[in-house]
């Protein structure tokens, strides 16, 4: 409809917007919609778990190891209780599980030195060696997984997301002609930030691909599997079986996080992938540490205890962030709807909505709402490199401010939106 505005009317919605955006600025409001972080509510959820190691608990897993002293070798993985929880979660077999410390970006990151520095079992080239390495990467993506790779000098290619995962006629046309891809980003379930779940139909196209490489590798973060805000259990596919089912079961390495079950940044984290790439990941991570946080681990097998609780605990969750989500959603369909300067998802699980502004305008929508008081995250950094070639898309993350804070703020967005389109679509006149 903006588009149809004529020149006058066009000027009149900016100084209107302008107007309005000045009073908001005036009001030194100080909003933060820019991490994906939980609130104190959310937190205060598990703080139970502080209660179930005490001085006079007993720290004996079942396997008799003492969590309170460093791990036998052979349970270096982690402990079997934590490895049984997350394959439940996970839907992966527990021999295939190592348990890491406190960050899956962590294990995501060491996954990639070892890369470098080692290469791929049987093959032991590190990737250090190659003149140059590609990744895929949809987009919008997670700007911390861009981070990892843009760190080792890989050369980001964005292929763009779809409802149902990345655009696989042009993964697969890719991989299949350049030698250099080595790899793809993906965050199946409740992706960031588009918050959408990957069909069977994309994971069986993505684990039979036919690729030039023979190193392909999918990076599969698992981060949201349990963070449904309607009571739906996603199931999706098992990305090592479906993998295996075309001969690739070393292709995948799959990622998975306590951070935003329990607390954010001191959850468990877990990595799995088939044995070879298993037994090979072990062979450094030993060498870098004498083992992770066992009684973190433990705290976390009490506290959880399964996934009919876990399930039960992340209901919690979703009924404090539930209404945030849908508070952004309805002031979005109240001040943008039917405009055809913006559009958004609606997304079923996950921290994250995607809100695509007026083409070009996204950084100019980011700086506004800054002036007046309200952090986004920046503009392009759901692209590799920070560049989002329509400078249209921002990340929207509702869970931590509160109700009538998140209400502020997207009031504000949405009139600089509006004043950012007016004037974009002004000065193409
Ligand atoms: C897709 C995705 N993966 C991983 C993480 C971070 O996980 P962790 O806290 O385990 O490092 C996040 C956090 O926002 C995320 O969105």
């Amino acid at each position: 409809m903006f588009q149809r505005f004529n020149e006058e009317e066009l000027k009149n919605q900016i100084s209107s917007s302008k107007e309005k955006l000045e009073q908001y600025k005036l009001q030194g409001l100080k909003l933060d919609m820019s991490r994906g972080k939980p609130c104190s509510n959310q937190l205060d959820l598990s703080v139970g778990i502080f209660d179930v190691v005490k001085p006079d608990s007993c720290f004996l897993t079942s396997t008799g190891t003492d969590v309170r002293n460093y791990s036998v070798p052979a349970e270096f993985t982690g402990l079997s209780e934590m490895r049984e929880m997350f394959s439940e979660i996970i839907s992966v077999e527990k021999d295939l599980i190592f348990i890491g410390g406190n960050s899956s970006l962590n294990l995501m990151f060491n996954y990639f030195s070892k890369l470098f520095m080692k290469g791929l079992p049987d093959r032991n080239i590190p990737w250090n060696n190659y003149e140059k390495i590609k990744f895929l990467c949809p987009s919008p993506g997670y700007d911390r997984h861009f981070s990892i790779t843009e760190y080792f000098g890989i050369e980001m290619i964005p292929v763009e997301m779809n409802s149902d995962g990345p655009d696989m006629n042009v993964v697969e046309e890719l991989v299949k002609n350049d030698g250099d891809i080595k790899g793809i980003w993906c965050t199946p379930v409740y992706s960031n930030p588009t918050g959408c779940v990957y069909s069977d139909e994309t994971i069986k196209r993505l684990a039979s691909l036919k690729c030039k490489s023979d190193e392909f590798l999918i990076f599969w973060d698992m981060a949201y599997v349990l963070h449904n805000l309607y009571g739906e259990i996603i199931k999706i596919p098992d990305i090592i079986s479906e993998c295996a089912n075309y001969g690739n079961e070393n292709r995948p390495i799959i990622f998975a996080s306590m951070s935003k079950v329990t607390f954010a940044g001191s959850g468990v984290t877990c990595l799995a992938a088939s044995k070879k790439n298993l037994a090979s990941f072990l062979e450094t991570a030993r060498v870098s540490t004498i083992g992770y946080d066992k009684i973190n681990q433990m705290k976390h097998v009490k506290y959880l205890k399964d996934l009919d609780n876990i399930n039960l605990l992340m209901g919690k969750h979703a009924d404090i962030i539930r209404p945030k989500f849908e508070k952004v959603l309805q002031i979005f369909e109240e001040k943008l709807g039917g405009l055809g300067i913006a559009e958004w998802t609606s997304p079923r699980g996950g921290y994250f909505i995607s809100l695509d502004v007026y083409p070009h305008t996204a950084k100019k929508v980011h700086s506004i709402c800054r002036d007046c008081g309200v952090v986004l995250t920046p503009a392009g950094s759901t692209f590799p490199y920070g560049k989002d070639p329509d400078d249209k898309n921002l990340r929207i993350a509702p869970t931590y401010p509160d109700i009538e804070e998140l209400d502020f703020a997207c009031n504000i967005l949405c009139e600089a939106v509006k004043y950012a389109a007016a004037t974009e679509i002004i000065s193409n006149k």
